[in-house]
C-alpha cells in the first residue's frame, strides 16, 4: 500500500471500565481533528448513561482549539456503548463507520426485534466507508483499510503514519481480537492482521483496547516490529490454519461481553439511545435465551 502523508498528533484516553481507548487524532494545535471510538459511560446495574468520560475528550478538544471533522468508529462495538451520537450532536461532526455495519444492523435488528425502527441501511451514519476510501483530516491524508474478522464491519483508519486498528490486534502480551460474534470469521481476521503487519514499518498502531496484565499500565499504541516479535498470535510460525485453530479454541472459553446487549442496541443506532416511550423513559430490550 502507498504511504499516506502526514504525521498527526494523537491523544489517547483510556476508559478503565471497559478497557477502551478513545483517540483524538489531529493535524496541529488549533487544527482539524477526528475522534476515534468515543465511549458513552454506562452503569449496567442502574441502566444509567453518562458523558463523564467523553467530557474529558471534549475538554481536550477545546483546550487545543481543535475543529472536529469526523467521529470514526472502527466497528460496531460489543463491549461498550458508543458516544458517537452524543458527539455528532455536540460537535456537528460527521459520524462514519465501515459499510459492513448494514449486516450488523440486519443481524442485531432481528435479534432485538426492532422491526423498521433501525433500518439496516447505515442511514444512522453520515458516511459508510469502503476499503480504499480516502479522506482528509486537515493537513493529514487518511485512508480506510477494511479489516473484518472480529466483526464484519471492521475497518482500520490510516491517518498519516498512525493506524487506528480497532479490534484486530492488541498489545503484544495480550494477543488479537476474538472472532466468535455473529458475522465474525477467524480466517478473515488472520488476513486482516496480515494487511496491518504489511503497513510501512514505521506505522504507529493505535489500539482500541488494552487489558493490561502483570500490573503494567495500559498501552495505547504499539509498533509493527514489536507485534511481530512478541505477539504470540502474530509471530512468523503462526500461519492461517494454526491461527484459526488457536482462535477457535480460545474463543470457546470466552464469556459473552458484559455490555453486549445494551451496547449493540445503541451502537447500531449510530450511538443514539432508543426514542422514549410515552412516559418519557427510554428502554432497551433483552432477548431471553437467544445468545
Ligand atoms: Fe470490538
Amino acid at each position: 500500500m502507498d504511504p499516506v502523508a502526514g504525521v498527526p498528533e494523537v491523544e489517547s484516553f483510556f476508559h478503565a471500565d471497559t478497557g477502551t481507548f478513545t483517540h483524538v487524532v489531529y493535524d496541529r494545535e488549533g487544527g482539524a481533528a477526528a475522534i476515534v471510538d468515543p465511549v458513552l459511560d454506562y452503569d449496567a446495574a442502574a441502566a444509567r448513561t453518562s458523558t463523564t468520560s467523553v467530557d474529558d475528550v471534549l475538554a481536550f478538544v477545546r483546550a487545543h482549539r481543535l475543529s472536529v471533522e469526523w467521529i470514526l468508529e472502527t466497528h460496531a462495538h460489543a463491549d461498550h456503548l458508543s458516544a458517537g451520537g452524543v458527539l455528532r450532536e455536540r460537535l456537528g461532526a460527521r459520524l462514519a463507520i465501515g459499510r459492513g455495519i448494514t449486516r450488523v444492523q440486519a443481524h442485531f435488528g432481528a435479534l432485538f426485534g426492532l422491526g423498521g425502527e433501525v433500518p439496516a441501511d447505515g442511514s444512522q451514519f453520515d458516511r459508510l466507508f469502503d476499503d480504499g476510501d480516502a479522506f482528509r483530516i486537515g493537513g493529514c491524508e487518511a485512508r480506510v483499510i477494511a479489516t473484518p474478522g472480529h466483526t464484519v464491519d471492521g475497518v482500520t483508519y490510516l491517518v498519516g503514519d498512525a493506524a487506528f486498528v480497532g479490534d484486530t490486534l492488541f498489545a503484544p502480551d495480550v494477543g488479537t481480537a476474538r472472532a466468535d460474534f455473529p458475522g465474525a470469521d477467524a480466517a478473515q481476521l488472520h488476513a486482516s492482521l496480515q494487511r496491518i503487519l504489511a503497513l510501512p514499518a514505521g506505522t504507529r498502531l493505535f489500539l482500541c483496547h488494552d487489558y493490561p496484565v502483570q500490573g503494567r499500565s495500559p498501552i495505547a499504541h504499539t509498533s509493527i516490529a514489536d507485534e511481530r516479535a512478541r505477539n504470540p498470535h502474530l509471530a512468523g510460525s503462526v500461519d492461517a490454519p494454526a491461527y484459526i485453530a488457536m482462535r477457535r479454541a480460545r474463543d470457546a472459553q470466552l464469556p459473552v461481553p458484559r455490555l453486549l446487549l445494551p451496547a449493540l442496541q445503541v451502537n447500531i443506532r449510530g450511538g443514539r439511545l432508543p426514542a422514549p416511550d410515552a412516559n418519557g423513559i427510554r428502554y432497551l430490550r433483552l432477548p431471553l435465551d437467544a445468545l
